[in-house]
């Protein structure tokens, strides 16, 4: 049985990750394995998403970032692409009020040029009305993709900074990462079974401990995240040094 975690208190080795990435996958099968049509699973999807979005804050993670759609998910029949549009804006719609109940500010990190023109104005309008909250910050990644990531940045940087193009650094690339506002996730959850990253945060991604459920994501829940995290407590998280490195850094400091 899971322990129950406190917020931000000290349980196994560590703290409660300040940063947790989660691929939600699994909500087709979950809706075809109740032979429903695929779309009932990202409905339920937004249920379980409100849940884990509440037990973060509850527990004192400063930043969630989710995979809501990916830049090859273009590639799936128009109709699902069609319904995920639509379901998009009737969240950020219903949910503004809620977030901003919950101090809970939004960002969402892509490539917005793809959006139908009301969901790219409707994600600009949450992410002002939710800027001054202090909580949680809850990122949605929609049209987003690892590797369009590292190369926006990179354009991004060379325009700014031509003279570097020889010579720039992690250290020069990093601000212009979508994720610059952020640490780097400490734990990142995958539901749905499969163990691959899809091409989600792979720059932010390098040191993250990597925890896979079989649970569809429409039935992840509050106790599901706590034992992840408890899963997380129990790694002892070596950045390329050894064990007793660790250790003697901790008598030291
Ligand atoms: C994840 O669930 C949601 C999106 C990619 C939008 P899937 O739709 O990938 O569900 P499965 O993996 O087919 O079950
Ligand atoms: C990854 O899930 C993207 C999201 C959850 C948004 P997919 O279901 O698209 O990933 P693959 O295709 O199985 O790798
Ligand atoms: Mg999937």
């Amino acid at each position: 049985m899971t322990k129950s975690i406190q917020p931000g208190k000290l349980a196994g080795q560590g703290v409660v990750p300040s940063h947790i990435a989660i691929i939600m996958d699994g909500n087709g099968r979950w809706a075809k394995s109740r032979m429903l049509p695929r779309v009932f699973g990202h409905k339920k999807g937004v249920d379980a998403l409100r849940e884990t979005v509440r037990a973060c804050s509850d527990l004192g993670v400063s930043y969630l970032t989710v995979f809501a759609f990916s830049s090859e998910n273009w590639r799936r029949p128009p109709d699902e692409v069609g319904f995920l549009m639509n379901l998009f804006l009737q969240v950020l719609t219903g949910e503004i009020k809620r977030l901003n109940r919950h101090n809970v500010r939004l960002r969402l990190i892509g490539d917005r040029c793809r959006f139908p023109q009301e969901l790219a104005a409707k994600i600009d309008m949450a992410e002002s009305a939710t800027a001054g909250n202090t909580g949680l910050t809850l990122t949605i990644a929609a049209d987003y993709g690892g590797r369009w990531d590292i190369l926006d940045a990179t354009h991004r940087l060379l325009a700014d900074h031509p003279e570097k193009s020889a010579t720039f650094g992690e250290d020069d690339l990093v601000p212009y990462l979508a994720m610059s506002y952020a640490p780097e996730p400490e734990l990142f959850i995958r539901t749905g079974g499969e163990q691959r990253t899809s091409n989600f945060l792979l720059w932010q991604l390098a040191y993250t401990e990597l925890y896979f459920s079989d649970l569809a994501w429409p039935d992840f829940d509050r106790k599901a995240l706590e034992q992840a995290i408890a899963w997380y407590l129990g790694r002892e998280r070596r950045f390329g040094q050894i064990s007793e490195q660790l250790r003697s850094s901790e008598t030291t400091c």
